[in-house]
């Protein structure tokens, strides 16, 4: 009969769901969650270290894609159909990697920010270390998708040869606030919550966050 038809469809089609599904977004291996738990630690000191260390409105000079904000992301998804997440994640560690060594190289040896930097960066590099091994080599061979391409050529090039239009000027703090926004947006099944579904990619989550903690405007 014909529902029993539609059961049988339905069926398979959710066995090839089921089948596609680690191919198209290849979830985040377990591994990642105890370094990017560390790293958000860490994070969690960003407004003392970034914000009451440095003089007033002080920002510092980034390439334009080093401002790579949650808009950033639901941007590409749109974008590029059937955006891998691992893409949007070896984006996150390419540009993250370039902000955390542009705010060290504007402190002074003994800047008081400065251990706290620097272990940032380790743990950085510990999960990204985590990342590398946790996936085949092949998929960080794969072709890019040419915006994420674009992004990633402009992100590499030599300092010197990056026009003046493509620098930025942003404040150390809103700089680590991207950084940890997209972080919970990108490795999501690392920071699920048990009480409540959260959605760490929307803008308004933080916002939200922000009230609760009774944060002053930063
Ligand atoms: C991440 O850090 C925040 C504090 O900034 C904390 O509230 C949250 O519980 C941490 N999440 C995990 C999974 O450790
Ligand atoms: C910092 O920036 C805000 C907004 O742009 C401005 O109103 C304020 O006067 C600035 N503070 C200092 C000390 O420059
Ligand atoms: C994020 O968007 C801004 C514009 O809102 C853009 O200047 C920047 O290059 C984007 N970052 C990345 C990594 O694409």
């Amino acid at each position: 009969s014909q529902s029993a038809h539609k059961i049988v469809a339905l069926f398979v089609g959710l066995f090839c769901l089921f089948l596609l599904a680690p191919v198209q977004m290849a979830p985040t291996p377990a591994s990642m969650c105890t370094p990017l738990k560390t790293l958000n630690d860490s994070l969690s000191h960003r407004r003392r270290y970034m914000k009451h260390n440095f003089p007033i409105n002080y920002t510092i000079r980034v390439h334009q894609h080093e401002v790579f904000k949650l808009s950033n992301i639901s941007r590409m998804r749109l974008q590029v159909e059937g955006l891998d997440e691992l893409v949007l994640q070896r984006l996150w560690f390419q540009v993250n990697q370039g902000v955390l060594k542009k705010i060290l190289r504007v402190m002074p040896e003994r800047h008081p920010s400065r251990p706290y930097t620097a272990e940032l960066e380790i743990r950085f590099r510990d999960a990204e270390g985590v990342f590398v091994h946790s996936h085949p080599a092949e998929v960080f061979q794969q072709e890019l998708p040419e915006v994420i391409q674009d992004t990633w050529d402009h992100l590499t090039e030599e300092p010197d040869r990056v026009p003046e239009s493509r620098w930025r000027y942003a404040s150390p703090k809103s700089l680590l606030d991207n950084f940890c926004h997209t972080m919970h947006c990108l490795f999501s099944e690392c920071f699920a919550s048990k009480e409540a579904q959260q959605d760490y990619c929307s803008v308004s989550y933080w916002r939200k966050g922000r009230k609760k903690d009774l944060e002053p405007e930063s």
